[in-house]
């Protein structure tokens, strides 16, 4: 694989709806490399693949995810909101998930969501459910949450971690590498030629979000980073192949 990898943001969000089995798949038939989702738990302590931690926007459904069980959940329509076509796709599980990406040579990006709603116990559950499928080599897991990335540290030193953040922090694989972490996952605006060399030098992987505009797309290949996350996964590959984009 060539670098950087593409990586699409909760599959590929402008052809699909966003974080569905449907989307996940078009995003690698799209051109992407690996695959980012964002996890939340159940009432039941089932793990769900959900941006949102309110049902509203994405699904059929209301109230929050948390307060409902995995088959009320599973009950819910997520994709008719996007368009009638994808009628019927569902909040997919984590394990639905991890069955499609098992055994892919995929970079899987496993987002905690766990921080407008607190989670107990989601990091031990989410890295039972990787050591289950044997995929604990190709994930990183991340979050704004970032005491969620000490916790699965504690549960597994092994398992790979990266710091979601927005500010403009100083130095921050200085802090990064304080939590035991692995990757940088910053927004975009802060990686700059003024802040690429210290990221590099800390041997720290470097996976920016959400790069949708094709010259920030360019910018960031030209950074030499690890990684993009986007929600064009396709116009990425077409920029990558060097098409006109
Ligand atoms: O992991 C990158 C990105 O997904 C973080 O923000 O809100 O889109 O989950 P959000
Ligand atoms: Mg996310």
């Amino acid at each position: 694989m060539m670098f950087p990898a593409i990586i699409g943001h909760r599959g590929v969000p402008h052809l699909a709806p966003e974080n569905t089995m449907a989307s996940f798949k078009l995003a690698l038939e799209s051109g992407a490399d690996g695959l980012e989702t964002d996890v939340q738990m159940t009432k039941d302590g089932e793990l769900v693949l959900i941006h949102d931690e309110l049902l509203e926007r994405t699904t059929d459904g209301t109230g929050l995810v948390a307060t409902h069980t995995l088959g009320e959940l599973r009950a819910l329509d997520a994709g008719g909101w996007f368009s009638p076509e994808f009628k019927g796709e569902r909040i997919p599980t984590l394990r639905e998930f991890l069955e499609f990406v098992s055994g892919r040579d995929l970079l899987v990006n496993i987002e905690i969501k766990s921080g407008v709603v607190l989670y107990p116990g989601i990091e031990q559950e989410l890295i039972a459910l990787l050591r289950a499928y044997g995929v604990t080599e190709n994930v990183i897991i991340s979050s704004f949450n970032h005491y969620s990335l000490v916790a699965c540290k504690e549960i597994d030193g092994a398992i790979k971690t990266g710091i979601l953040y927005m500010c403009g922090m100083v130095n921050p694989w200085v802090y990064a590498k304080s939590i035991g972490a692995d990757a940088l996952h910053p927004l975009f605006y802060s990686v700059r030629s003024e802040t690429i060399g210290g990221m590099k030098d800390s041997g720290l992987l470097i996976n920016p979000y959400t790069v949708d505009a094709p010259r920030d797309m360019r910018n960031m290949i030209g950074l030499g980073v690890d990684s993009i996350i986007t929600n064009y996964c396709d116009v990425l590959r077409r920029i990558k192949d060097g098409d006109k984009a």
